[in-house]
């Protein structure tokens, strides 16, 4: 512990205080989901919201007023198909929610989530094969042509969570032959095969129809392949390397900072997330526990925390650093 001297009163903490958190750094996911008028709590996941496009305006103004500078979208569609074409669509839900966004708010930056299992009738991020092998070529070709169709609506970067091999160098190609050098891809290197996300298959409607995504998802009880992982990504193009959850993996966002000098990401996920928001709710602990959740992480390395409690961070802040 540090002398009593250097923990007297609020001044002298402040000045010696190590990690501090602000709007810069964190991203709020939002859903977008059909219909008209719709904002309408998800019940896995209390006070996160599915919002039809209508009411993305108002909303982004909303998030804006409480300093809220960067989102990452979410596309939730009634229709999937076996073609995953809803998420390529340049009318789709995203596509058309970046342009309201930037309308609304031209300084409110878009990251883009890109995968195919809100988007594909089985629930699965990738297609397989008859023999049931992911069908790579196939797969990686649907995912970029996701992200351009993104891009092209407007998107600021796009955020791949499909965990496919190979996949951040065929998308930077792809971006890069239409004339999006400068966009940058955050990957979903480091993301393990976790219930932690049970929340959001609810939010996302995304849950497998069979099996798994244990044969693309990592296993929890391996710190080396996470690095593997993460060193492929970075050689095939990554900007930003993310590690998914959060909370439990702090020691892999460690060494991930290690390996590499690029920014690091920290999604604290939808279990996280509704783990701690209704123990709060119930009075089992204090409101200060969220603070704490996004202060371990950033201390842990995340430069920027994806988080659902980005929308209580102002208060806190205000609460926490004085
Ligand atoms: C889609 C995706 C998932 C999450 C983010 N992108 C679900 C999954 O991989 O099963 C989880 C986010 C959360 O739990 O909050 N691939
Ligand atoms: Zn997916």
């Amino acid at each position: 512990m540090l002398p009593t001297r250097l923990r007297k009163n609020s001044a002298i903490r402040n000045l010696i205080r190590e990690t501090r958190l602000s709007m810069n750094d964190v991203i709020y996911p939002l859903f977008i989901v059909d219909g008209q008028g719709v904002k309408k709590e998800i019940s896995s996941m209390k006070g996160q919201y599915h919002l039809s496009l209508d009411m993305l305006a108002a909303e982004v103004l909303a998030l804006k007023e409480i300093g809220i500078r960067y989102l990452i979208l979410f596309g939730v569609p009634d229709e999937k198909d076996d073609m995953a074409m809803p998420a390529f669509d340049e009318n789709g839900l995203i596509q058309q929610g970046i342009k309201i966004i930037k309308s609304a708010d031209p300084d409110m930056y878009v990251i883009t989530d890109v995968c195919l299992c809100e988007y594909k009738s089985d629930g699965h991020c990738c297609f397989f094969e008859e023999n049931g092998d992911i069908q790579r070529e196939k797969t990686l070709g649907i995912l970029s042509k996701t992200a351009l169709s993104h891009v092209v609506a407007g998107a600021d970067m796009v955020a791949p969570s499909d965990m496919m091999d190979g996949r951040i160098g065929h998308m930077r190609k792809t971006l890069d032959q239409a004339g999006y050098e400068n966009i940058p891809i955050m990957s979903y290197a480091a993301k393990y095969a976790s219930s932690f996300y049970g929340p959001f298959r609810e939010a996302a409607n995304s849950a497998p129809a069979f099996g798994d995504r244990r044969s693309y998802q990592m296993d929890p009880a391996n710190s080396r392949e996470a690095l593997k992982e993460m060193q492929l990504d970075i050689e095939e193009g990554a900007d930003i390397i993310m590690v998914k959850p959060a909370m439990p993996y702090l020691d892999i966002l460690v060494q991930g900072k290690e390996l590499s000098y690029l920014p690091m990401a920290a999604y604290q996920v939808s279990g996280e997330y509704a783990m701690i928001r209704n123990a709060v709710d119930a009075g089992l602990m204090d409101e200060k526990v969220i603070f704490e959740s996004l202060i371990s992480i950033k201390r842990a390395g995340a430069d920027m925390i994806i988080s659902y409690f980005a929308k209580d961070l102002p208060a806190l802040i205000e609460q926490h650093e004085g």
